[in-house]
């Protein structure tokens, strides 16, 4: 079954959270609309809405990660879920059990959703395609493939600066070939109708196939840069990278490396982000990711209020007017 297939219910609704590709503008709308809801519960004395009480949520991270598991974490306690984090490395799958064996023991325990990060592309594919009709799965990061979510958090900032996506000019910067966020970031930004997406790297970090994805490739910084509204700046994947694709970290730095200086090529507006963990002094130097361009840390905050919709959206509590404000 396709991702687009396996995502939707029947009315066309979210089911599980895969992959941006093949959603339509209105879902992402959605989503956007729905965080926007959630923004404000973080701000105050009592950080909680009722929407998901009674519902059990697992966190199956396979994957380190520091902003991505702590922020589904938050929002899920935020909707007044039940959560649990499986530690992978001391769970029974380091014992030899399957994973499709552990995932049927958890549903056995009545959960309702898993939230999983996995080294491999796929692996939330394959997890939707095997749990119980009830579960939803939403990808927290799958190989190189997809971060939807990171890329719904990213549209969410980009739109508080930037309301209108339709005038917009984004590059994106670095390691386009391993990155899973670059590529739900392409997607999301040509469903919300994006007119112009650039991609900047050396040849060697920009996948064959992005020329398909309706981007324009620049391996210059200093042209790519030219007048763009966002730019969306990348770690450098290496532990995906296999063989020398870079000379070295000092050169990638001195070629495509944000500097304040190549900085104002943008426009002077132009906000700056990342979506971290953050390599100082190689993808970005520290008096721009520090600088007043900067948004790399409304991100971190922005994630909560996003995943608190998806999770909302998915198991089918959106909240209805005025229940966000409760
Ligand atoms: N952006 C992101 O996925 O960060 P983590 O790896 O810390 O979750």
């Amino acid at each position: 079954m396709s991702t687009r297939q396996i995502q939707l219910d029947s009315g066309g609704q979210l089911h599980h959270f895969i992959s941006i590709e093949g959603l339509s503008r209105e879902i992402l709308t959605d989503i956007l609309d729905t965080a926007e809801n959630f923004a404000t519960v973080g701000t105050r004395q009592v950080k909680k809405v009722p929407l998901l009480r009674g519902k059990t949520i697992v966190n199956l991270f396979f994957e380190p990660s520091t902003r991505t598991r702590t922020t589904f974490e938050l929002a899920a306690k935020r909707l007044s879920a039940d959560v649990l984090n499986l530690n992978i490395s001391t769970s029974a799958t380091s014992k030899g059990e399957s994973l499709l064996d552990m995932l049927h023991n958890l549903e056995a325990m009545h959960c309702d959703m898993f939230v999983v990060r996995h080294n491999q592309s796929g692996a939330a594919h394959f997890i939707a395609e095997h749990v119980a009709p009830h579960i939803s799965v939403i990808n927290a990061g799958d190989g190189s493939h997809a971060h939807p979510t990171q890329a719904m958090l990213d549209m969410f900032t980009i739109r508080r600066h930037k309301p209108d996506f339709t005038s917009l000019r984004v590059a994106i910067i670095g390691d386009i070939k391993h990155s899973r966020v670059a590529r739900s970031q392409i997607h999301a930004l040509n469903i919300l109708g994006v007119p112009e997406v650039r991609v900047i790297g050396p040849q060697t970090l920009i996948p064959p196939e992005a020329s398909h994805l309706g981007v324009h490739i620049y391996h210059s910084l200093e042209a790519g840069l030219q007048d763009v509204d966002v730019v969306l700046t990348l770690r450098l994947q290496r532990e995906r990278m296999e063989g020398a694709l870079l000379p070295s970290e000092a050169e990638f730095f001195a070629r495509f490396g944000l500097t304040e200086a190549k900085l104002k090529l943008a426009k002077p507006d132009a906000i700056v982000m990342h979506p971290g963990p953050i390599n100082r002094g190689v993808e970005i130097d520290s008096a721009v990711a520090d600088g007043p361009q900067s948004v790399i840390l409304e991100q971190v905050t922005n994630g909560i209020a996003v995943r608190m919709a998806v999770m909302s959206m998915v198991l089918g509590r959106p909240p209805q007017s005025g229940e966000e404000s409760r």
